[in-house]
Order: C-alpha cells, then structure tokens, then sequence
C-alpha cells in the first residue's frame, strides 16, 4: 500500500451527477482505483457555502451522491468514502491556512469569480463561499494527496493549494505539506446536449447517470447537431456536433466511429442513424450503471455505513495530518 500514490477528489452533494462529471473525474477514478489509495469526499461543507439556508438539499443529495459513485464501479472496499463534515480536523487545517492567503488571491480564483457572477453574490458574499478553494486545500493536504482528478473548472483549485502548500512549507521551514496534480480527462471537457460548452444543470442540458433509458433517448433525439446538416446529404460538421462529442467519448468501437465520422463530413448520413448509434452506445454504459443503483437503492443503511466507516477512516489519516501542521507551526503545546 506504501508504494501507491494517493488519491483525494470530490463532490458536492447538490444535484445528481451527469456524463460531464464522468469524463471530466468519475472516469479516471473508476479507472484509478486500483492502482491508488483513493479518498472521496462528499464536500457537503462546500455545498454549505451557497445553500446555508438549504441544508435539506444537502443532506438529500448525500445519500443520492453515495449512490452514484457506488454504481458506476467505485468499489468501497478498495476505496474511502466519507462526508466532509465527518472529518472535523478539516476545518482546523482550513483556518490555520487562512492566514497564508490573501482576499484578493481569493478574489482572483477565476472560478470563484465566474460563481460570484453566476450566483448573484456581487452584493452579498457569504465569506464561507470566497474561502471555499482553502478549504479544498485543507481536504486535499489532510491526505496528503498526491493526485486530484477533477473536471476543468478545479484546476484552479489545484493551484491554490499548491500555492498554500509552499506557503506554509516555507512559513513554518517544513516538508510536511505535499504538492499535487490534476489527473484530468483525455477528452477534456463535454459540452451539453444543446451544444453549449458545458453540461450543467443550470443549463438544463444535461444526461444524468440515473436517467432511466426512456429519458435518455429522449433527450438524444433532441440534441442539436450541425446546425447546417439540413437534408441528409449536406456534408456534416463533427467538431463542437455534441452527438459526435458524446460518440468520440464514449463510443469503444474507433474504428467504426472514425469511418461514421468520414461519411459524415462527405455528406450521406443522417442525424437520426447518428443519434440512434449514440442511444445504443449510452445504454451500454448505463446498463450496468444502472443495474449496481437499483442494487444499492434497496439497502439505504447499507450506503450510509459505507459513509460512516468511510469518515472514520478518513479521520484517523486527517488527525495525523493536523499534528504534523501543528507540529510545524511549533503550535503542539501539549507535545501530544
Ligand atoms: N469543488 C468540488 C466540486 O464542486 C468539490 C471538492 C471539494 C473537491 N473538495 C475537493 C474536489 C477536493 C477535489 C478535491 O465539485
């Protein structure tokens, strides 16, 4: 186990997760598991940061976000699961690292800033939320991880926990922090069913993991495609076409996908042939996607204790982690 790398990544438990959070981290840690000690965390402090008046919708999205990761393959043995708020010795590390960065540091994190806009927060910035990316720190540098596979729109957060990491490493003449690396996707990011750059559910352009086969099919057949592919043989656009995004992600037959893609662009190919190959395609993702949920579906309790076990665990690796820092700050007035 000492030989491998380890492996800490996240959610937020607010919605259900969707195909663009599979190839952006769900892929690589399925894919990772084995090779790695991988950690996973239900943030639902974060998810806090912005929905302090909403925590039903939180705790409701924990036990749906444990579901999701349990089926697509995210095997519980191998791998620690766990809530965020189970493991209090991450808000200790968060306000220990508070001090090492500055509010405009934060104020530039360029996803903090597109979320500030997207929220409305202009006016009223909930503090909790503008310092969410050290808190992320705190999660990552309490398990010392080496890897974070994330979706594009984190690697900023990777950058700033390196930033901390340096920061305290040479404040407190240490090596007890570790610096890590995005793993990220080989597709890079997908973009949503109507063609805009990203799936989200705010965008209402989304397939989720848990849409029944019905629901699938009905929102491929309603994808945009080339806008000009008007009659079947116009020459087609596969570039930034979500049906061919989609296929070129999930799609295992290359070769048959490649000669589709030159039919496509020559002119003779339907949407619809295009479309009916995504469906087949999808469900053979899904299929035992889905099967796993249902499995999980019928014992609740059962996930709740992988949580639980999971933030126990998750704990132990933390607290050790906090006597290092403290140690280091020269802050460990007990010697203990
Ligand atoms: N910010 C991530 C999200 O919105 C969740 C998250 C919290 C996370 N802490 C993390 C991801 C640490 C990777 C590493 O989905």
């Amino acid at each position: 186990m000492n030989d491998k790398k380890t492996i800490l990544t996240g959610d937020r438990p607010t919605g259900k997760l969707h195909l663009g959070h599979y190839i952006g981290s769900l892929e690589n840690r399925v894919k990772m598991q084995h090779e790695c000690n991988q950690f996973i965390m239900i943030a639902d402090m974060q998810a806090l940061t912005d929905n302090a008046e909403n925590p039903q919708k939180v705790r409701d999205n924990i036990l749906e976000l444990g579901l999701d990761y349990l089926s697509i393959g995210l095997d519980p043995k191998i791998n620690t699961i766990f809530i965020q708020s189970s493991v209090p010795e991450l808000s200790d590390l968060t306000m220990f690292y508070l001090n090492l960065v500055t509010v405009a540091r934060l104020q530039r994190n360029p996803t903090v800033k597109t979320e500030i806009a997207q929220k409305g927060f202009e006016k009223s910035l909930p503090a909790g939320f503008l310092i969410y990316p050290v808190s992320q720190a705190a999660d990552i540098t309490a398990f010392k991880a080496q890897l974070v596979p994330v979706g594009e729109d984190q690697l900023p957060m990777i950058e700033q926990t390196n930033e901390v990491v340096r920061r305290f490493n040479h404040t407190y003449n240490s090596n007890v922090l570790v610096e890590c690396e995005a793993v990220r996707s080989s597709v890079g990011r997908l973009i949503g069913t109507d063609g805009k750059s990203k799936m989200s559910k705010s965008l209402n352009n989304t397939i989720y993991l848990s849409d029944s086969s019905e629901e699938v099919k009905k929102k491929v057949m309603s994808m945009m495609t080339d806008p000009n592919h008007l009659r079947v043989e116009d020459p087609g656009k596969v570039e930034g076409n979500p049906v061919f995004e989609y296929l070129t992600a999930f799609d295992k037959d290359k070769e048959g996908l490649g000669d589709l893609k030159t039919r496509y662009q020559k002119g003779g190919v339907g949407d619809v042939e295009v479309k009916k190959r995504l469906i087949e395609v999808l469900e053979e993702f899904l299929t035992p996607i889905r099967e796993r949920r249902a499995e999980f579906e019928k014992k609740p309790e059962e996930v709740m204790n992988i949580l639980k076990e999971g933030g126990q665990k998750a704990r132990l690796v933390a607290q050790q982690t906090l006597k290092d820092v403290r140690k280091a700050m020269n802050i460990n007035y007990f010697n203990d």
